[in-house]
């Protein structure tokens, strides 16, 4: 028993006298964590005598365990001191180091540069606005009287419906007149200019954003138009086809060839729709060819057809001028709505609408 009480002992005085020792020898935290492991740590050397406690003679345990317990609180202590003194010298090194270098290049911030559809829409109103239009706004928010009345919509007409277009809750009157909605498009720009005001010429383009219920790879409830309208006395059909296809050349290229194709809409009469040979497989380039025509015949944008439909436009019907304020026996006009989502999409080569507004950089940086 005598042994064990002297191994005992021994280990405490070996602790004792080495510990202050191995702390001021260690550099860093680390060293100094894993010297204190060694004595106090789950498996240390004054863990594993305290562990031998029970095993001592009762009369000298008492004694011995008071010794054993304040060597741990002293081994605690002389740890957090050595801790905090490494702590300090490292603060102090710090301070004392290399100043930072202001002159070294700092990080830089990415540019931002505009949406592709904005750049589509300058790219659009500076062609139009360079043949003499100017540019003018209209609200998105808008009465169904501006939006489809006054435009010769007829009130059964499918856009009027509740489930087609967005309707804004908090209209005063149950006239559909007075309803109030989303535009479905930027025809209400015409009504809008022609009705407030009375010299002539009148020549406008206007963009923005327009809503429709529809949602899917190539529909978004949110997309971008851009309408145009020139009215005086005397426009002709031939007005209008001259513009467009001046336009036509100086957005796409001057050999790329436009079609009119005859179409309904409520406010023109005669209206059309105006399609330009594919910038895809551009049949034009090489008519004829072999290698072309099947270019063509397996062209997914233009499903094989060589067209690309554009816009829709004709001549300004008489019950549009009757709703806004001119008289249809001495003015007419043309005008001319189109799709800029649509052309962002086929100058870029995209194929889903949503990539053009989930706003990951890392797809609209490659535009
Ligand atoms: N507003 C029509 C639409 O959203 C586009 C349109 C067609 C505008 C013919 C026009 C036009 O001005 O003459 O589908």
């Amino acid at each position: 028993m005598g042994d064990a009480i002297e191994a005992f002992e021994h280990g405490l005085l070996q602790v004792a006298t080495g510990h202050q020792a191995t702390f001021a020898a260690c550099v860093d935290e680390a060293t100094l964590r894993a010297a204190s492991a060694k004595l106090i740590g789950p498996s240390g050397e004054l863990t594993k005598l305290l562990k031998l406690m029970p095993s001592l003679p009762g009369d000298r345990r008492k004694a011995l365990g008071q010794r054993a317990n304040e060597l741990k609180r002293e081994v605690t202590a002389s740890f957090d001191a050595r801790l905090s003194a490494l702590v300090q010298a490292a603060r102090q090194a710090d301070l004392e180091g290399p100043a930072v270098d202001p002159t070294l290049p700092g990080r830089s911030l990415g540019r931002g540069s505009p949406h592709p559809i904005t750049r589509t829409a300058d790219a659009l109103l500076e062609v139009f606005a360079s043949i003499g239009f100017e540019v003018t706004d209209a609200p998105e928010i808008e009465l169904a009287d501006f939006n489809f009345t006054r435009l010769g919509f007829p009130p059964d007409h499918p856009a009027t419906d509740m489930q087609d277009s967005f309707f804004v809750r908090g209209a005063t009157s149950a006239r559909f007149e007075d309803q109030v909605l989303l535009r479905t498009h930027t025809s209400n720009a015409q009504v809008h200019v022609m009705s407030s005001r009375r010299e002539l010429p009148i020549a406008c383009v206007s963009a923005g954003k327009v809503y429709r219920r529809d949602d899917d790879a190539t529909h978004s409830p949110m997309f971008h138009q851009v309408e145009g309208f020139w009215v005086d006395r005397g426009i002709s059909f031939s007005h209008l086809k001259g513009v467009l296809t001046t336009f036509v050349k100086r957005m796409f290229g001057a050999s790329v060839p436009v079609r009119f194709r005859p179409s309904y809409f409520p406010f023109v009469e005669p209206g059309g729709e105006l399609d330009v040979g594919c910038t895809i497989c551009r049949p034009f380039d090489e008519a004829g060819s072999d290698a072309q025509r099947e270019r063509t015949a397996s062209c997914r944008v233009c499903k094989g057809t060589g067209w690309l439909e554009v816009l829709g436009c004709g001549m300004i019907h008489p019950v549009v001028f009757e709703h806004c304020g001119w008289d249809p026996t001495t003015v007419t006009g043309f005008a001319f709505g189109m799709g800029i989502d649509r052309i962002a999409m086929l100058r870029h080569g995209v194929k889903d609408i949503r990539l053009l507004y989930e706003n990951d950089i890392r797809f609209l940086s490659q535009l």
